[in-house]
């Protein structure tokens, strides 16, 4: 959710002039804020290329902006799904771990970026039965 973020972008379009951080916006201008690069930003992330879930411990998440992390949007147009699919994802995980080893194939995965991100091709991986070595 933090390096392959489902929406990797959302969009606007503005209503009114408006100066966000000394950038003019026309009214009927439209502006995108992209996940995908802020929760890549060496600014808010220290190696950002690197997957440590870490990152995410409780209390970890004090030291960054409210929005350097922002998956579902935010405010109010942010995902009405948000906490059901971060419950189901860990479930999800958590059953297929608990049966399987995953060991992945394809070191680099392309990615297509849709309305969703998806991968381009297969994401081969090989699974073992869990606990068999
Ligand atoms: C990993 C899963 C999901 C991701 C990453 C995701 C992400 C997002 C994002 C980025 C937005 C747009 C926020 C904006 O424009 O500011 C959104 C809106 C929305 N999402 Fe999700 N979503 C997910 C799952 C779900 C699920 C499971 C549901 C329903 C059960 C859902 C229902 C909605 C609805 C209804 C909106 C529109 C809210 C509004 O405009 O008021 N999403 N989602």
């Amino acid at each position: 959710m933090r390096l392959y973020p489902a929406a990797p972008v959302i969009g606007r379009r503005a209503v009114a002039d408006a100066v966000v951080d000394g950038h003019t916006i026309p009214a009927g201008a439209d502006v995108v804020v992209a996940p995908w690069v802020t929760h890549r930003h060496p600014r808010y992330w220290e190696d950002p290329d690197r997957f440590d879930p870490e990152r995410f411990a409780p209390g970890a998440e004090k030291d960054r902006p409210r929005y350097a992390w922002f998956p579902f949007g935010g405010g109010p147009r942010a995902c009405i799904g948000q906490h059901f699919s971060m419950l189901e994802s860990v479930l999800a995980l958590a059953m297929v771990l608990g049966a399987y080893e995953l060991e992945a194939v394809d070191r680099r995965v392309p990615v297509d970026a849709g309305i969703t991100l998806r991968p381009k091709g297969p994401a081969r991986c090989r699974l073992r039965p869990a606990g068999r070595g």
